[in-house]
């Protein structure tokens, strides 16, 4: 079950017109929101990103936050998994192709749910490839859009090369993965690169830093070189669906020695642990 434009109903009946400007330009924002037990994980925080996705590209947000709770609860409550993975998408709606923003045109908002899949415990257990790439993408990787053809074609890299991710560098520095966020492990340090006009603020990137936070390992937000990527003791990725998740070989190479590392392990186990506080319901 789906929610569009005020509705809901089955997905197979959903239907948006062609010249949607998501369809046509790309022109809209998104948001990825894991659910766990049928609680929407860091809910504030996913509609706080979305607010800033909808504000740099000059949407207004159709509904309040409020608004927009009521509406995930229905569609979590309408599909039949525990956990689920929420999709939402806002654009600028229906109107004649031109690039300019149409006037006094509805925003086209849509909400679908799906099973929540998580990495299995084998690749926990034995880590995933990743391949390296120029990152190629506009300089406003902050905004969450729709249009992804970038993101895409990079993507598709790994899965060529029989990988799981795409590392971007810029310029010499690592910025995320084509999908993801990344962390690099030098030296028992934590680092991961700041938050700018170059990367999405992850939701889980936030989320690791603060059990990093709390759990006194030691950690620095910085530019990391492509030369420390590649000879990092540890290289994880995060994402709303993958969670925290060891890269063991970079561009055929193993990541030191080709296991996850040790402090990969105690992440994931924090990570588990705060997930769980989550679902009874004493933090968000
Ligand atoms: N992608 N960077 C990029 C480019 C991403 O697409 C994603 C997530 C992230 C991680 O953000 P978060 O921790 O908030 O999920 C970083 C989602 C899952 C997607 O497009 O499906």
């Amino acid at each position: 079950m789906i929610y569009l434009n005020g509705e809901y109903m089955p997905l197979a009946e959903a239907r948006i017109p062609v010249l949607d400007r998501g369809f046509i330009f790309g022109d809209g924002v998104y948001e990825v929101i894991p659910v766990y037990s049928r609680r929407a994980f860091r809910l504030d925080e996913h509609l706080q990103r979305l607010q800033h996705s909808l504000d740099s590209i000059r949407l207004p947000n159709p509904y309040t936050p409020a608004q927009w709770q009521t509406i995930i609860e229905h569609v979590i409550m309408l599909n039949p998994w525990e956990d689920q993975s929420v999709y939402l998408q806002v654009t600028r709606g229906v109107a004649p192709r031109d690039h300019a923003f149409p006037k006094d045109t509805p925003q086209t908002v849509f909400v679908m749910s799906n099973p929540l899949t998580t990495p299995p415990a084998r690749q926990r257990e034995t880590g995933v490839s990743a391949v390296t790439a120029l990152d190629n993408r506009w300089l406003r990787c902050d905004i969450k859009s729709t249009a992804l053809l970038a993101n895409v074609l990079l993507r598709q890299l790994a899965v060529d090369a029989g990988a799981s991710e795409t590392l971007l560098l810029r310029e010499g520095y690592l910025t995320e993965g084509a999908a993801s966020n990344i962390f690099v492990v030098r030296d028992g340090v934590l680092l991961a690169p700041p938050k700018d006009h170059r990367v999405l603020p992850g939701i889980t990137y936030d989320v690791v830093l603060e059990l990093a936070q709390q759990h006194a390992i030691r950690h620095e937000v910085r530019e990391i070189s492509e030369e420390e990527v590649r000879s990092a003791d540890e290289l994880w990725l995060t994402s709303s669906t993958k969670e925290v998740l060891p890269i063991t070989r970079l561009d055929g190479q193993p990541v030191a020695n080709g296991k996850p590392g040790p402090i990969y392990e105690v992440m994931y186990g924090y990570y588990q642990d705060f997930k769980r506080t989550v679902m009874r319901g004493k933090n968000t």
